[in-house]
């Protein structure tokens, strides 16, 4: 695991300064790392900002924290509903002149967006961090139901995201992974998902690794070659999820969660 994500507006800008405070102090080199932030989005001024100078200010904003010469990532952060794809093209394209940022990309952006931003941005968008976990797998359970009205199991809520995605070969990055509707909580030992924990328990027992890292592994699994960014204060769980790497759950077993999360099949 050397891979860390950030955003200018995580902790107010508490998490990226204590980040470069700990990662001075572990003596690793700055290369063999990969360190990610994501800009725009703005909780103190109650707005989501693309604008060239939010971006270009917030990745220095950013580098000075962390203290670090460049990220290696950049994404904007969700959707600025005013956002002007030539201003963004501008602000990469400097950074990249610069050489603050060698990699771009956008979270929670659906497809035409991406679309949009592509007629523009010279540089390739190589990832879209957006929220999965095996309770919030509305990514990829739209396809099942197709146009069916009997349930929102079919409603397109992203415009075909994930397919853009693959097609695109744009890396979707899983956000909040192990949590339940919006920042509700884990499911992990969650008396509200028994039969969840109960199918994680199952198959963990039988790869010798803890629930947390099966439900990261089902993301694993998923032949988009996703990745899984898990937020943890505990180191423990942190050695526990990593563990999923190891993990190759079969097809059937893949169903077999996702059933055990509650989805149906037509
Ligand atoms: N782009 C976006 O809009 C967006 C939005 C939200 C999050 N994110 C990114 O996604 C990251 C993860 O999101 P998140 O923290 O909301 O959700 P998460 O990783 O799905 O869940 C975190 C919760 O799971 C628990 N947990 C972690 N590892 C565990 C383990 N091995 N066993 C049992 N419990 C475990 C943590 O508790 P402990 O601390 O006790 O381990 C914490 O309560 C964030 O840090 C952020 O980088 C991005």
């Amino acid at each position: 695991m050397n891979f860390f994500d950030n955003a200018t507006c995580y902790g107010s800008d508490e998490a990226e300064t204590r980040f470069g405070d700990a990662f001075a102090l572990t003596g690793i080199k700055r290369e063999d790392v990969i360190i990610q932030s994501k800009v725009g989005l703005c909780f103190e001024r109650n707005e989501f900002d693309w604008t060239k100078e939010n971006i270009l200010s917030s990745v220095d904003d950013s580098l000075r924290r962390m203290k670090l010469d460049y990220l290696d990532a950049v994404l904007l952060h969700r959707p600025d509903l005013i956002f002007d794809p030539e201003e963004v093209a501008q602000a990469f394209d400097e950074l990249e002149q610069s050489g603050k940022v060698r990699h771009f990309g956008v979270s929670n952006v659906p497809t035409l967006q991406m679309e949009l931003l592509k007629k523009y941005v010279k540089q390739p968008l190589v990832f879209n961090q957006l929220q999965l976990s095996l309770e919030q797998s509305q990514l990829i359970d739209q396809a099942l139901y197709v146009n069916n009205k009997t349930t929102d199991m079919s409603i397109d809520r992203d415009n075909g995201t994930l397919d853009y995605c693959r097609l695109n070969d744009i890396t979707i990055q899983a956000w909040s992974p192990l949590q339940y509707g919006m920042f509700e909580g884990s499911f992990i030992d969650s008396p509200k998902f028994p039969q969840l924990n109960q199918a994680l328990q199952e198959l963990g027992d039988k790869y010798g690794v803890s629930k947390a890292a099966i439900a990261i592994a089902w993301i694993l699994r998923h032949p988009a070659k996703m990745q899984a960014i898990v937020g943890t204060m505990n180191p423990k769980h942190l050695i526990d999820v990593c563990a999923a790497a190891d993990v190759e759950l079969t097809h059937h077993e893949w169903y077999q969660l996702y059933l055990a999360a509650g989805k149906f099949l037509p």
